[in-house]
């Protein structure tokens, strides 16, 4: 049997803090320190504690050359080989270790630039239910913890300033200027299907269709993308859309078609999308949500294990976000967009791999309730709202 180690693997460091009470009474420095090794593997999806032992076995192995398991062994030890193979930190080639070969060669298929790959397993969420910690605080409350935050912008060079003049008026101004995160949708209220039409296909949706090869195409669409790849996928789920059954579905961009992926009852939605919204109460009533969904192997299909992609596809997502919400502001509707959501438990709703697919963020949109806001909504020309 033959094998090598996996082929993205980070160590880091780990600190325990601890406090020794006997030194602190007898007036002591009583903070304690001691450190272990946490392996972050992407393929693995969990962060493994690991011995001295076993760390040097994974330095002493290539992530390319396969090597015979006698030889580790001799030099390792079997007990600490055997137990990184059944880890999944070394990769083996007979069909025992065949699970975590399938892992590790997917991420190798998917051309991750390995701390990107990083960045993305261990930033998801799974069952974060933290309504106090994302409510927005008034400023007040965050000046009293935090004190002054940095200006709002710099101030280079005032004295060699060119004074521009104001800025004329222009078509696109009332949806620029109208635009505003809603925290307070109408629970009742519904959206017609025209408007979600028009909101999907104007936003996610190909304006055109390229053909670049006998069976390739590209999409143009409303808003740019990082080498025009669009790996950006809308999922939508339906709270009350007039004639669409609640439920989650795929939009199709080039068919400009609700795919259905599960439907369900009004109560189930609600939850889901309280759930899918790390418990944000105040954006889960929003009849109309979107999750975006990247498909990283489209973009890596040509930024092979390149530093910007994964930056490029979050700057996508925050582009479709902005026609999104704007386009909701033409049809007199409040939108959002959030990154707090439980990203690990909507890949498994979705059925997606987070090797090859990253749920990037969420939006929606709906009648604003009538009445008292329950949050900070900053609309233009009011200040008491914040
Ligand atoms: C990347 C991003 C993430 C955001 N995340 C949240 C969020 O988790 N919860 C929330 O209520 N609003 C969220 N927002 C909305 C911002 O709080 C909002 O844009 C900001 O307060 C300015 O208000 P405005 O959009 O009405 O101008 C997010 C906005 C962006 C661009």
């Amino acid at each position: 049997m033959k094998l090598r180690r996996c082929a993205v693997l980070y160590i880091e460091s780990r600190e325990d803090l601890s406090i020794d009470w006997r030194t602190v009474l007898s007036g002591g420095n009583a903070l304690a320190s001691s450190s272990h090794w946490v392996a972050l593997a992407p393929h693995l999806d969990q962060e493994i504690t690991i011995d001295a032992a076993q760390l040097a076995a994974l330095g002493g192995a290539s992530q390319t050359v396969w090597r015979e398991r006698s030889a580790a062994e001799q030099e390792y030890g079997e007990v600490c080989i055997a137990k990184l193979l059944e880890l999944g930190l070394l990769i083996g080639d007979t069909p025992q270790y065949a699970a975590q070969r399938a892992r590790d060669d997917t991420l190798r298929d998917t051309h991750w630039r390995p701390l990107s790959a990083l960045a993305h397993t261990f930033g998801r969420w799974r069952g974060v239910v933290e309504e106090t910690g994302m409510e927005a605080p008034s400023f007040q409350a965050l000046l009293d913890r935090f004190g002054e935050p940095p200006p709002p912008t710099l101030d280079i060079h005032p004295e060699q300033a060119i004074a521009l003049p104001a800025p004329a008026a222009g078509r696109m101004d009332e949806q620029l200027l109208q635009r505003y995160t809603g925290r307070n949708y109408d629970l009742q209220a519904s959206v017609p299907l025209e408007v979600v039409a028009r909101l999907l296909q104007r936003t996610f949706g190909a304006q055109e269709v390229r053909q670049v090869g006998p069976h390739s195409e590209v999409l143009k669409k409303t808003s740019p993308s990082g080498g025009g790849l669009h790996p950006i996928e809308a999922f939508v789920l339906a709270q009350r859309v007039d004639g669409v059954a609640p439920g989650l579905y795929h939009y199709h961009p080039m068919a400009h078609e609700l795919r259905p992926l599960e439907t369900m009852d009004h109560e189930a939605a609600a939850a889901l999308s309280r759930y899918m919204l790390a418990d944000q109460h105040w954006l889960s009533g929003a009849p109309l949500q979107v999750v975006l969904v990247a498909r990283l192997e489209r973009s890596y299909w040509k930024y092979r294990n390149h530093q910007k992609a994964f930056r490029a596809v979050a700057l996508d997502a925050g582009h479709l976000s902005q026609t999104f919400y704007l386009l909701a502001t033409e049809a007199g509707l409040p939108a959002f967009i959030t990154a707090a959501i439980n990203d690990a438990d909507i890949e498994k709703t979705l059925g997606l791999d987070h090797l090859r697919h990253a749920v990037v963020a969420m939006c929606g949109c709906g009648p604003a309730a009538d009445g008292p806001r329950s949050m900070v909504e900053l609309r233009y020309g009011e200040t008491d709202a914040i």
